[in-house]
């Protein structure tokens, strides 16, 4: 499975935030927003990734990112010339994609708590699966109909009526037909190639899946000034109650066997005194501890 985070678009909701620096690269509390899409996909056990953004903004994402051998993983990047659709990105990162199924997540979505996704990674045989999550304002998302017995009868794109309070999340799993089927599209009205017309296209060939995400599980959208303020107070008041990092790709990576703890610690070791590095360092300690089995 490859994973493709798409990190580009004007931005504009955020101005003037998004004057010097993107959207995605705006703090969510202690960290670049990237941090927590990227997380996700290695929490998901995916290490091959592409990131995809502006011409401007490619350079500072790989400032940050590096080739990604820092934590295990291998990074490429894709320039997206100009935000003509979410689907596109199967179109730019098709050489990367190769023959090979892909995840694709929106660098602004982030996700916390559950193991849906990990579920759905593992089980992930062949076409399409997307989540639906409960909100109260659909109309600003793609939005997921089901039917009595659970099953997707209808995916709309921002609906002024919506036929239910389930919006697809931006994480999306799919085939390796993705790249034809977004070949095959028509731009829509507002002259996007549609993330919603893929997965109908997969809903009309029988072959999609919408696992209905847990009230337990959090996704937060950080595409305007106060849902991005949200995040960020939701991000701390976790991290502060249960002494965890969410969206910490180093523990991420460590956790799934991708960094080892010698290396884990030798990157702590290198960044500056901060809290992370102290937060880092507390997570090579315990697994020290248990690697010891002593009490604590
Ligand atoms: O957040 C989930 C929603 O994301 C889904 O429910 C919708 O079905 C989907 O269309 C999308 O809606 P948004 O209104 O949030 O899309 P937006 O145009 O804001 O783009 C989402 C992110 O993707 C944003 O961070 C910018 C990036 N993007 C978007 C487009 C259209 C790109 O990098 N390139 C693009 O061409």
């Amino acid at each position: 499975m490859k994973g493709i985070i798409l990190a580009g678009g004007a931005g504009s909701r955020l101005y003037p935030l998004t004057l010097v620096a993107s959207k995605q690269l705006q703090p969510v509390y202690d960290k670049p927003m990237v941090y927590y899409p990227l997380t996700t996909l290695i929490e998901g056990g995916i290490r091959e990734l592409c990131l995809i953004s502006t011409p401007q903004d490619l350079p500072r994402f790989r400032q940050l990112l590096g080739d990604g051998s820092a934590w295990g993983l291998s990074i490429e990047y894709r320039e997206q010339a100009k935000p003509e659709g979410i689907a596109q990105a199967f179109l730019i990162a098709e050489s990367f994609i190769g023959p090979d199924a892909v995840t694709l997540i929106l660098g602004d979505n982030v996700f916390y708590g559950g193991e849906s996704f990990y579920r759905a990674f593992a089980e992930f045989r062949s076409g399409a699966t997307i989540f639906g999550y409960h909100v109260n304002d659909p109309e600003r998302y793609g939005v997921v109909e089901f039917d009595a017995r659970g099953q997707a009868i209808s995916i709309e794109e921002k609906p002024r009526s919506p036929k239910s309070n389930y919006a697809v999340p931006g994480l999306y799993i799919f085939d390796n037909q993705v790249v034809q089927i977004t070949k095959d599209l028509k731009p829509s009205a507002r002259g996007e190639l549609e993330i919603t017309d893929v997965n109908v296209e997969y809903m009309r060939r029988e072959q999609l899946r919408v696992h209905r995400l847990s009230r337990g599980f959090a996704w937060l959208d950080a595409g305007t000034s106060s849902s991005l303020h949200e995040a960020s107070a939701y991000v701390q008041t976790i991290e502060k109650r249960a002494g965890i990092k969410i969206g910490c790709p180093e523990e991420a990576a460590f956790r799934r066997g991708f960094l080892s703890l010698d290396k884990l610690e030798a990157q702590a070791n290198r960044m500056p005194k901060c809290e992370y590095r102290e937060y880092l360092t507390e997570v090579v300690a315990e697994a020290k501890r248990l690697a010891r089995n002593l009490p604590q």
